[in-house]
């Protein structure tokens, strides 16, 4: 055999060997090591043969088996390398019992459930779901619900003014207007989303909350239908075991007017810090669809009469879990909402 052709032989078995050797195992790439480049090794073998090699092949054989030393070398320490860092191909060094690593799954925040509670609750009878503008006119949030300039009805409701005209809706009532102009009766919607109040920050009050308002208005509509539906949201929501009281009040786009509230969740009606010793909670705003406001969009108010109701989305679900600071909607503190998980 040729001295090219046993270099090219010692390069193969080499590259067998390495290939069933780990990464880790020292003694086994020590042994290697000494095997091939030892002072008595294969390589040492082939550069001693170099001798009787014609004078004229010398040099180029003497570099054939340079480069066989080297290449070997850098191969060898390539493996004592990757033991020592861990680096070596993977599957040669997974270990298959350790723990994997954990994955945080996120969760839907506690406003995007309780809205879509509600959403279900009255889609399931019929009710179909509008969206309308944050940023409104003053027409659609205020004057076309029978709060003119100057009512003293506008100070319930401390508004931010993006311009002279235009303002962050304060309620959703403003998207009765928008689906009423733009849709013949019968309407039966509900209409989510967010609202935005200049008040100061408290563990009562925040300068943004959601709401959902309900309307609906068909022929003969009555009072009774109104108490009914929203008895009905009481039960689903609360538990059947909750009880609602209408108890009368005034809002400026409803002829008569209602606030509704509930049997205190906490102590079952008996009186606690909860309902300040009441035993009722107030949940929602509500009354039949002043004519004055079926006129402005348009409705004939002898022929089409309706109800309509408001309510905060916060509110719901702090009576419901029982949190005490309405700030923990907003500040994103996982602690809380992974209560909600
Ligand atoms: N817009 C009222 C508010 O923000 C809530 C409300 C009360 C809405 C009575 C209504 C209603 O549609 O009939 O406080």
């Amino acid at each position: 055999m040729s001295l090219a052709s046993k270099i090219d032989s010692v390069r193969d078995t080499f590259s067998k060997s390495l290939e069933k050797l780990s990464a880790g195992d020292t003694t086994v790439i020590e042994k290697l090591r000494h095997e091939y480049l030892g002072r008595k090794g294969k390589v040492a073998d082939l550069f001693s043969e170099l001798g009787s090699v014609p004078e004229s092949d010398r040099p180029g054989m003497g570099k054939l088996l340079n480069k066989l030393k080297s290449e070997l070398t850098r191969e060898i320490e390539k493996m004592k390398d990757a033991g020592s860092t861990g680096t070596a191909s993977p599957e040669k060094i997974v270990d298959l019992s350790l723990p994997g690593d954990e994955v945080t799954m996120g969760s839907l925040h506690p406003i995007t459930k309780t809205m879509r509670e509600v959403k279900q609750i009255f889609q399931a009878i019929g009710f179909s779901v509008a969206y309308g503008p944050e940023i409104d006119d003053d027409y659609h949030n205020f004057e076309a619900l029978n709060i003119p300039k100057h009512h003293p009805a506008r100070d319930m409701q401390d508004t931010f003014y993006i311009t002279d005209n235009d303002v962050l809706r304060t309620h959703t009532s403003n998207t009765q207007i928008h689906v009423m102009e733009n849709q013949e009766p019968p309407v039966r919607v509900i209409c989510p989303g967010r609202v935005y109040r200049n008040e100061a920050i408290s563990i009562r009050s925040y300068c943004l909350f959601h709401q959902v308002e309900g309307l609906y208005v068909a022929e003969n509509v009555s009072l009774a239908e109104m108490k009914g539906t929203l008895e009905y949201f009481c039960r689903h929501f609360f538990g059947e075991e909750v009880k609602a009281r209408f108890r009368p009040s005034f809002f400026p786009f409803t002829e008569p007017s209602a606030e509704v509230d509930i049997t205190c969740l906490m102590c079952c009606g008996d009186g606690c810090s909860m309902c300040k010793k009441t035993g009722w909670l107030e949940i929602l705003g509500c009354g039949m669809v002043d004519p004055a406001v079926l006129e402005m969009v348009g409705y004939d108010p002898v022929k089409w009469s309706g109800y309509a109701w408001g309510m905060g989305i916060e509110r719901l679900a702090i009576l419901k879990h029982g949190i005490d600071d309405i700030r923990l909607y907003f500040n994103g503190d996982v602690r809380f909402l992974r209560q909600f998980a």
